[in-house]
């Protein structure tokens, strides 16, 4: 038989699959989630996320130390307040404990990485909303703007480089743009989670925050049926002025993830979220899954599909395995 293609043939040796590999995931890439928790005297293990804890502020200078060690591209903060009311209004104050936390990652980071900071009010509300409600208890859109921005140069007067918008109001990156420049933070950038999904795989991050959350996010949240949306949040998103798009989930979500990375113009993330963490760790808990291999491979599709940034809570040992893999 005359096979003029064999695709078999650039398969044949471990050498020559790496020559004709199409995507090579660097560990500069690499997005540590990071959770600082008021009040704490030692980290704690969060059982749904294993391997990931809450840290005590006096920590953080030397985690991201070592996330900076690690290679990593970035690390992204999250905080649980000692106490929520329904303003969410530690998120606003100087010396709230994500705000110093970001003095803390920052002083620490110093020129090796980025420092992200999570924008949204959910760890800071009593009721666990991503925003401030309407007397009629709804999600109140432009009033959770005007929180957002003063969040934001909160966040930013702390020394936060990005600061990431996971809120998913209507306009929220051009309220916080202006309010930024306005105040003259002229350099700090937007990460927007613009194709944001209401998604049952972010429950493990809901222990990690502590979240009071009663009902769910779907009347700001994307619902997951929908793909063209993701590419009208997307290009919102950076019309509005996003240095960053997002897209979260990953994995069930590649096919918006290549949309987005096929249509902007701003480098894409994506969030290999709590859920798709959790998994694996799971799974490979059992013995029913190589951790290794599936970890690497969920790296390796995610950058695939189309993003140039991953925020993974498995960055130390992927950057550690991409080393090895070299
Ligand atoms: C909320 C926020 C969430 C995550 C990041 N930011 C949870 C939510 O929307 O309920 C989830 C991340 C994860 O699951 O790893 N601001």
């Amino acid at each position: 038989m005359t096979l003029i293609r064999r695709p078999r043939r650039l398969r044949v040796s471990a050498p020559m699959r790496r020559l004709v590999r199409e995507v090579r995931p660097q560990r500069a890439q690499l997005v540590l989630p990071l959770f600082v928790r008021e009040g704490l005297e030692e980290a704690r293990e969060i059982p749904s996320l294993p391997g990931v804890k809450q840290y005590p502020l006096s920590h953080i200078g030397s985690v991201v130390a070592d996330a900076a060690d690690a290679g990593l591209g970035g690390v992204m903060l999250f905080a649980i307040p000692a106490t929520r009311d329904p303003e969410g209004t530690a998120a606003c104050d100087a010396d709230g404990i994500l705000n110093a936390a970001i003095r803390e990652a920052v002083a620490a980071a110093g020129e090796r990485l980025v420092v992200m900071a999570d924008l949204c009010l959910d760890e800071f509300t009593d009721h666990g909303h991503c925003g401030v409600l309407a007397a009629d208890g709804s999600v109140d859109n432009d009033a959770t703007l005007a929180v957002y921005a003063r969040m934001a140069v909160a966040q930013a007067r702390a020394g936060a480089h990005v600061l990431g918008l996971s809120g998913m109001m209507d306009g929220q990156v051009a309220v916080v743009r202006d309010a930024l420049d306005a105040d003259g933070f002229t350099d700090v950038s937007l990460l927007a989670y613009a194709a944001k999904f209401a998604s049952a795989f972010y429950g493990p991050f809901r222990d990690a925050v502590e979240s009071t959350l009663e009902g769910d996010r779907r009347t700001y949240q994307m619902d997951p049926a929908n793909r063209r949306e993701g590419s009208v949040e997307a290009a919102l998103d950076e019309a509005e002025g996003a240095d960053f798009v997002m897209v979260k989930p990953a994995l069930p979500y590649l096919d918006v993830l290549a949309d987005v990375a096929a249509q902007s113009s701003v480098p894409v993330a994506a969030y290999h979220v709590s859920g798709e963490y959790a998994q694996i760790e799971a799974a490979a808990a059992r013995g029913w899954i190589d951790r290794r291999a599936a970890h690497t491979e969920a790296l390796t599709s995610i950058v695939r599909a189309g993003a140039d940034i991953v925020v993974t809570y498995a960055a130390h040992e992927l950057a550690a395995w991409l080393e090895e893999d070299a």
